[in-house]
């Protein structure tokens, strides 16, 4: 659905994106993930095309980007970081108005996908920053579009919202769309999305699906608890081990991020025993997307 290749994308000499390449495939739910100002809107953006790149090929719904002569054109549902709408509109005259959604009864039933039937005769100038995203992915919906470009479509709401938002992203699949939707909430691209894309420095890092992810390399992490303080030593020891990526001290023991070389346990223990640290419980497992992120940060 999506092919992007070496795009490159520059503001006032500053380089946002520096070989951005991506897959993202039919049918799929990809999570775009990255920090504050890595460049996701920018990517995000340009494949919706709504901004040119700088360099490099994109194919998006099919279509060669550089040939499109506007953006209407692509067939996709887009929601923007932040959508925007008249405020003296309600959000059925919007759906209706602004989106052209002809079908009152479509228009309600978008609402009510976006949970917001009981304010579809509500201005929009009285939204908050959630009821607007929400009313933003309806909008997204208006076209029946087989691709979805969402921008942080979740980052602004509360755990309830959210929730209710991944469903709908899953409920989509269902129906047979793609979406490739952007954040930084790491625990939601863990809860829906097949394939997961790492933008860092200019660059998709890592384009692997969710699942082969969490196995990066079998790295495993084990939570040791401690009684008794832990000593700067056996911190120092720890993270001196070939197989131990990081360490990290917690209230009561410590935390430790590591490879997939054999005999990890026993290495730990050997320092731990040597230590003398009174080990009160020892446990294995899988590390979490926010280990594997962070690991992917610091790591290149
Ligand atoms: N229109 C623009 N003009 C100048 N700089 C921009 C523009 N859009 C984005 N940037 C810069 O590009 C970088 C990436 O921004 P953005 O794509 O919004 O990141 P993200 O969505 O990952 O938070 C930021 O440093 C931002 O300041
Ligand atoms: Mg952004």
């Amino acid at each position: 659905m999506i092919t992007a290749r070496d795009i490159h994308k520059s503001f006032g000499g500053i380089k946002v994106l520096n070989g951005v390449n991506m897959n993202v495939r039919e049918g799929e739910i990809y999570g775009f993930i990255g920090q504050n100002g890595a460049g996701k809107t920018t990517t995000l953006d340009i494949l919706a095309g709504l901004s040119r790149p700088d360099g490099g090929f994109c194919r998006v719904n099919g279509k060669d980007l550089s040939l499109i002569g506007y953006p209407g054109d692509l067939e996709i549902g887009y929601l923007p970081e932040e959508p925007k709408f008249y405020p003296w509109m309600t959000a059925l005259e919007t759906l209706e108005y602004l989106m052209d959604v002809r079908d009152p009864k479509k228009a309600q039933n978008l609402l009510s996908m976006v949970g917001l039937e009981k304010s579809e005769k509500c201005r929009t100038g009285g939204f908050s920053r959630g009821m607007k995203q929400r009313l933003g992915i309806a909008a997204a919906l208006a076209r029946d579009s087989k691709l979805l470009i969402l921008d942080e479509p979740s980052s602004a709401l509360d755990p309830e919202g959210r929730a209710h938002v991944l469903d709908l992203i899953l409920e989509l699949k269902e129906m047979g769309r793609t979406i490739i939707f952007s954040t930084h909430i790491l625990s939601d691209v863990e809860r829906v999305c097949d394939t997961v894309g790492i933008l860092r420095d200019g660059v998709v890092a890592v384009e692997k699906p969710l699942r082969e992810l969490k196995g990066l390399d079998d790295g495993w992490v084990y939570e040791i608890s401690l009684e008794g303080k832990v000593g700067k030593d056996l911190l120092v020891k720890l993270k001196g081990l070939s197989c131990v990526i990081d360490v990290w001290e917690k209230k009561e023991g410590i935390r430790i991020s590591t490879n997939g070389s054999s005999f990890i346990a026993l290495d730990l223990m050997g320092v731990l025993v040597e230590n003398q640290a009174g080990v009160a419980s020892f446990h294995k497992e899988r590390p979490s997307l926010e280990e594997i992120f962070l690991q992917e940060v610091s790591l290149k």
